[in-house]
């Protein structure tokens, strides 16, 4: 049957991400094993669900047809990997981002895994060739990247790396779906992905729009937060191109691209954040003078609930 409630997802790794991944997963219905290595994880996880997921319920932004209490019951914890491994259809890994701790972590699934589950990786920079590599099961292995936080960004990034099969992709991107989130998979894996490649690429413009002096922190977030931000929220890049022209994006491109390309030669190099310590020190500064480190939870909070709002406005319109 297509329910999902017999469906058991298992998840690596109780932190941040984990602790997210099951709540979409129990939100949807399906059955959820936490693990991880450290007890007072587990501990610490179960109290942070049940107090996120009753305050959601409170505010009504609960996901899914469930109560809270329902979906807290669908969420069990263990401390065994071969327990959460058995009849797991998928596996959700959300341990740190340390490529060693990752593969020693595959190696033991790989010992574990039957034929029939897929393990993917929420990782947001190893390509999964990089730890699957040499394994039994490494057709299995995928990633599937979530945007923090995951409970409201609908957009996962499903990257095969060489030998992972198309069933494996086919079924998580299915999966993604059931979640109600909203899967991209790349055709293959490359440094980045897609939304990082996309988000250095405008780091490394705005970073260096502050270093040479032409606009502030303040004034260069302004840019995507009062500009392009608002049209991104529905549109992408190639779609508000295809509005932006009598003819679309054909048109567009025929009128703009000789300028698109003066424009880009002019970018210069990619700014060495790391060796740049005076300009990162300033941005820094300015940075910590609209948001002080102590107030960033605060405005995490306020992140949350407006993409709360933003969550609900995107379902109108589309
Ligand atoms: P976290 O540090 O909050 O949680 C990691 C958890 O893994 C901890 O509970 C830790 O005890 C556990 N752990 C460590 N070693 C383990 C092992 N061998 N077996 C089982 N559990 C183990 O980390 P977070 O932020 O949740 O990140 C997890 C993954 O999600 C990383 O790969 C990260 O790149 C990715 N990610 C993180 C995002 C973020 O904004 N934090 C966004 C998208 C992806």
């Amino acid at each position: 049957s297509s329910s999902s409630v017999q469906k058991k997802i298992g998840i690596v790794g109780s932190g941040l991400i984990g602790r997210a991944w099951a709540m979409l997963f129990a939100a949807a219905g399906y059955t959820v094993q936490m693990y991880d290595i450290l007890e007072s994880q587990l501990v610490t996880a179960q109290q942070e669900l049940d107090k996120e997921l009753h305050s959601l319920e409170e505010k009504g932004a609960l996901r899914g047809q469930l109560k809270a209490s329902e979906q807290l019951a669908l969420i069990g914890f263990t401390q065994q990997l071969e327990e959460l491994v058995r009849d797991a259809v998928h596996i959700q890994e959300c341990v740190p981002e340390q490529l060693q701790l990752k593969k020693s972590l595959y190696s033991q699934l790989d010992g574990l895994l039957g034929g029939d589950t897929v393990v993917a990786s929420s990782t947001s920079t190893f390509m999964p060739s990089l730890y699957s590599e040499g394994l039994q099961r490494r057709q299995q292995m995928l990633v599937a990247h979530p945007l923090n936080p995951p409970y409201f960004i609908p957009l996962v990034e499903i990257v095969p790396a060489p030998w992972t099969t198309a069933e494996a992709v086919e079924r998580t991107r299915l999966l993604m779906l059931s979640l109600g989130q909203r899967p991209v998979t790349l055709k293959r894996e490359i440094e980045g992905f897609a939304t990082n490649r996309i988000q250095y690429a405008i780091l490394n413009e705005v970073w260096r729009l502050v270093e040479s002096g032409i606009l502030s922190v303040a004034d260069v977030d302004r840019v995507l937060s009062q500009g392009l931000g608002l049209r991104y929220a529905l549109l992408g890049s190639l779609e508000t191109a295809h509005l932006n022209a009598p003819g679309g994006v054909a048109d567009y491109f025929k009128r703009f691209g000789a300028e698109i390309s003066a424009v880009s030669a002019t970018y210069g190099p990619t700014p060495d954040t790391q060796a740049e310590g005076a300009a990162l020190a300033e941005i820094a500064r300015q940075c910590e003078k609209l948001v002080p480190l102590a107030e960033l939870d605060q405005r995490r909070a306020t992140r949350d609930a407006f993409l709360i709002h933003l969550a609900r406005l995107k379902k109108q319109f589309e």
